[in-house]
């Protein structure tokens, strides 16, 4: 059955489940503050690169299913099933989440909400979040107790984010059983096709929904800075990281993915999200139970030192009077996203330590302007390795992957290639006549 819905929040997540649900069938209405991303919206435009969206943001404008507005009380009269998508970003000079945006959207929405509603929350938030602003909408909303909210963390990955909402690992749902009434009926309505698809859905009290996500998170970071603690092994016992991750992954139960060892994970969530949960888990008085996440953190933050160092020996030496070119900027591939890019950050080290820096990456150029305005941007890559005494492949791009080494045998200054992402053919680049050096492998392994 359609239903009638308003999605709060017009970032990567917001605007891909609103995008998402109206491709479902149902009728939904975007809301956000920013005035500017809903007339770019509106008009069909992305404020943000992600494969496959476009398609589907066009597609249910044009059929009249998905509107954006920024009015609450639009929202409010249209609606009776409200998504929270709004960001909860790192708190400046703390660990903690930056809940403001989340909370500015109760304090908003609840007062004007008359007839029953749902309100599932999306962002990702510490736990015991979701009880609080539960007993916040009853206290504001006119309907009272037949306000419900109930926490439907998402797991989207940038890069495939219409993918991972319209087909998930799993669904998971947090309902407060004291008040819930209609909570999992209007999520199973809403999620009836993929639930035809017997993709697992699991309901559960709303402190584990909140942690299922926060956990999940920081599995996925362990899994990246364990191998990336391989790789500090491998360097100094001459190995090579990437051998031993195909070694062990085939071991079903420690498994391949996630464990491509380089310059460490960044991007809006992983790090500020391992950093949120330590703070959290301090205040409920379990802070033992994640002392090893900083050692996490500090393992990943370690791994752009270590590339800056991998890029100074490269030239030599001394950073001062060289030049780098540096492929990548984004966090990740098919992203334009910078957030905490190692890449960018890697990039802006070496400048600030006396490097000539150019970087050039298929789709970030533009958030890459805008955080590090004073690095040097090329238009190509070619353009960017021109003259450079080494050349560092910081974001594994398809295009930076498939790279032939005689298309810049001619452009460089000096034949020398640092692999950040252990995603290069080494053989191809050393057969060559490149110096060949990448992240987890020592010369002497490479
Ligand atoms: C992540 C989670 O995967 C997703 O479930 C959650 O909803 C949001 O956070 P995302 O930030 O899009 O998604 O990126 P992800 O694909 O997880 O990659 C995060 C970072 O880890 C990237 O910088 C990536 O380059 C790095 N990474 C990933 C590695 O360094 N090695 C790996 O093996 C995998």
């Amino acid at each position: 059955m359609s239903r009638r819905i308003a999605v709060f929040g017009t970032g990567y997540l917001g605007a891909t489940h609103a995008a998402c649900m109206a491709d479902l069938g149902h009728e939904v209405l975007g809301v956000d503050v920013d005035e500017a991303k809903l007339a770019k919206l509106s008009a069909g435009e992305l404020p943000f690169y992600e494969p496959g969206l476009d398609d589907v943001l066009e597609r249910n404008l044009a059929n009249g299913r998905l509107r954006f507005t920024s009015s609450y009380s639009e929202a409010a009269d249209f609606a009776d099933v409200h998504f929270v998508g709004v960001g909860t970003p790192q708190r400046k000079g703390e660990f903690a989440a930056d809940l403001s945006y989340v909370d500015a959207v109760i304090e908003n929405l609840a007062p004007l909400l008359h007839r029953p509603a749902v309100i599932f929350g999306k962002s990702t938030v510490p736990v015991g979040t979701a009880e609080r602003l539960g007993e916040r909408a009853r206290a504001l909303a006119p309907a009272g107790s037949e306000v419900e909210v109930a926490w439907n963390p998402e797991f989207l990955r940038e890069g495939f984010a219409v993918q991972d909402t319209l087909h998930p690992d799993r669904i998971v749902l947090g309902v407060d059983r004291r008040f819930a009434v209609r909570s999992e009926d209007v999520a199973r309505e809403v999620y009836s096709q993929l639930l035809d698809e017997d993709i697992p859905f699991l309901v559960t009290d709303l402190a584990t929904a909140e942690l299922v996500k926060t956990a999940a998170n920081a599995f996925l970071a362990t899994k990246i800075s364990f191998i990336n603690a391989m790789a500090e092994v491998c360097e100094a016992a001459g190995a090579d990281v990437t051998v031993l991750a195909d070694a062990i992954g085939h071991d079903a139960r420690i498994g391949r993915r996630f464990l491509n060892a380089g310059i460490g994970f960044g991007g809006g969530c992983l790090p500020k999200d391992i950093r949120a949960f330590m703070a959290r888990a301090g205040e409920i008085g379990a802070d033992e139970a994640l002392t090893f996440l900083r050692e996490v953190d500090n393992i990943n933050m370690r791994r752009r030192t270590r590339m800056v160092e991998l890029a100074r020996e490269a030239v030599g030496g001394s950073l001062i009077g060289s030049r780098i070119a540096v492929l990548g900027a984004a966090f990740k591939p098919d992203s334009d996203d910078v957030r905490d890019s190692p890449a960018l950050n890697i990039a802006g080290q070496l400048q600030l330590q006396g490097a000539s820096v150019s970087v050039f990456d298929p789709k970030a150029m533009d958030n890459s302007r805008k955080l590090f305005p004073t690095l040097n941007y090329a238009a190509s890559i070619e353009d960017a390795c021109s003259g450079a005494d080494v050349v560092l492949v910081l974001t594994e791009w398809s295009q930076f992957r498939e790279l032939k080494p005689t298309s810049l045998d001619s452009v460089v200054r000096g034949k020398t290639i640092v692999d950040g992402r252990n995603c290069l053919n080494a053989a191809m680049w050393i057969q060559s006549g490149w110096d060949f050096r990448a992240v987890g492998v020592s010369k002497r392994a490479g």
